[in-house]
């Protein structure tokens, strides 16, 4: 097996064997540097004349960027090397020669790269975006299964709406009319009431017409769900698990935070609690600042925005009315105008990261939803019963992934959160 680059530390002074493409070379008379990558990590390899056969030499020389190759060599520590070592080039067998490379070292157009994502995510900066990705997966999976959730899988295909129908992907399930999954919470519910606490984690759908830099067709959720919590307990939860996530990121991810330019000191003030203000303390605060806004409307970004900005991490948005959300959200039982729910909105103008709230467990109230929200009662009949064989107290909440991600890293679109994006004008590659 070859070596990976990121373990070249611990084999200082011996010879290896390592898989790379070709990031980038320059020569100067008798001595090529080639800038090599796996993929795990960059090193620099150097190549002397004298060192390898002359078709070799020649070969290296006319290398395209990308071209994929087994270099053998040996580890020497170098502090002048951005990653600390070098690589004494012994030996170099081409894979393969690449065609001209589309993609030069050169800034490009966003059209353009977005048509070559499937190249462009070998830059550095996809790199380093992808991987705190996976490890904000995996800091989010470690700390639910450490506070005992079960992860389960709710479908994609579905016969009902979570979030509300105008946003629906339709498709044909043989005879039936079938949407694309906005969200697997109602599912969630019914495993909670099975296993306590549990969460979902795939992809959700939205046919939303939204051309904005925090909007996906496509994105992918973590839905945790708990029976016998309340509301306020639930914001407890949320606050802790941001607060891990971004804390492993910290911990895991600083050359990729860094290859990002990312200001990690507005990081490291990401910790529990968090600031907590209801809807309308929200539409106060706005109304002071000079926007026109109305009890009632929902709040858009640059709303969210200036709502952040008074704050150094992450903020709280309960009790919305009970008008703008979905029929599910339990009212406050001393004022059944607003719900018990919560939008966490995201520092530096990232916007809402996490909607939750606390579900009705009333059957009589959930019937009576389903009528003013027109819902058909066949396809949420399951649902219903839920409230029949011991209903309990329960809450859960959804974290859109490349929210937080673009989040985490300071993207300016969620775009590149995410390695393959579908948006609204946009479902190649
Ligand atoms: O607020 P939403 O719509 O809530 C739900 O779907 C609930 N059923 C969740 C639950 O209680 N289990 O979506 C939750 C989060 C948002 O806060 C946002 O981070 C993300 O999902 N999200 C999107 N991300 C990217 N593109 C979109 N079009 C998104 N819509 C929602
Ligand atoms: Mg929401």
């Amino acid at each position: 097996m070859p070596t990976l680059i990121k373990d070249v530390s611990s084999h200082v002074g011996e010879e290896v064997r390592i898989g790379a493409w070709l990031y980038n070379k320059r020569s100067s008379g008798k001595i090529q540097f080639l800038q090599l990558r796996d993929g795990t990590g960059f090193i620099q390899g150097v190549l002397l004349k004298k060192q390898v056969p002359a078709e070799i030499w020649e070969a290296v020389k006319n290398l395209p960027q990308e071209s994929s190759l087994y270099v053998w060599g040996t580890i020497r520590a170098d502090e002048r090397a951005p990653s600390g070592y070098e690589l004494d080039v012994t030996q170099v067998e081409v894979i393969q020669a690449a065609e001209e490379y589309p993609i030069s070292l050169k800034e490009h157009g966003i059209e353009f790269l977005m048509d070559h994502r499937h190249l462009w995510l070998r830059s550095p900066r996809q790199q380093a975006i992808l991987r705190i990705r996976g490890e904000i997966i995996h800091a989010m999976q470690d700390w639910l299964s450490q506070q005992s959730f079960t992860l389960v899988d709710p479908p994609v295909l579905t016969p009902s709406s979570c979030e509300g129908t105008t946003e629906l992907f339709h498709t044909k399930y043989f005879d039936e009319d079938a949407y694309l999954s906005q969200s697997g919470q109602l599912y969630m519910e019914a495993a909670a009431m099975a296993m306590g606490r549990v969460y979902s984690f795939g992809p959700t759908f939205r046919a939303e017409k939204s051309k904005t830099r925090r909007h996906l067709i496509e994105f992918w959720m973590i839905e945790p769900e708990m029976a016998f919590v309340e509301h306020e307990e639930s914001l407890v939860m949320q606050e802790e698990f941001l607060s891990h996530i971004v804390d492993h990121v910290l911990k895991t991810c600083r050359s990729e935070l860094n290859t990002l330019e990312r200001d990690v000191s507005k990081l490291e003030q990401i910790k529990a609690p968090f600031a907590r203000i209801t809807y309308d303390e929200a539409v106060e605060f706005l109304n002071k600042e000079g926007f026109e806004f109305t009890w009632g409307d929902d709040f858009g970004s640059p709303h969210e925005t200036k709502i952040a900005e008074s704050y150094d991490r992450p903020v709280f948005i309960t009790h919305y009315p009970t008008e703008l959300k979905s029929f599910y959200m339990k009212p406050d039982p001393q004022r059944p105008e607003v719900v018990l729910c919560a939008d966490l909105i995201a520092p530096e103008g990232y916007g809402e990261i996490i909607g939750g709230s606390q579900r009705i467990d009333d059957p009589a109230l959930l019937e009576q939803r389903f009528a003013e929200h027109k819902l058909s009662t066949d396809v949420y009949q399951w649902y219903l019963d839920l409230r029949k064989y011991g209903s309990v107290p329960h809450s859960g909440f959804g974290i859109g992934l490349e929210r937080t991600v673009a989040w985490i890293c300071g993207l300016e679109h969620v775009r590149e959160a995410i390695p393959f994006p579908r948006m609204l004008n946009r479902m190649y590659p």
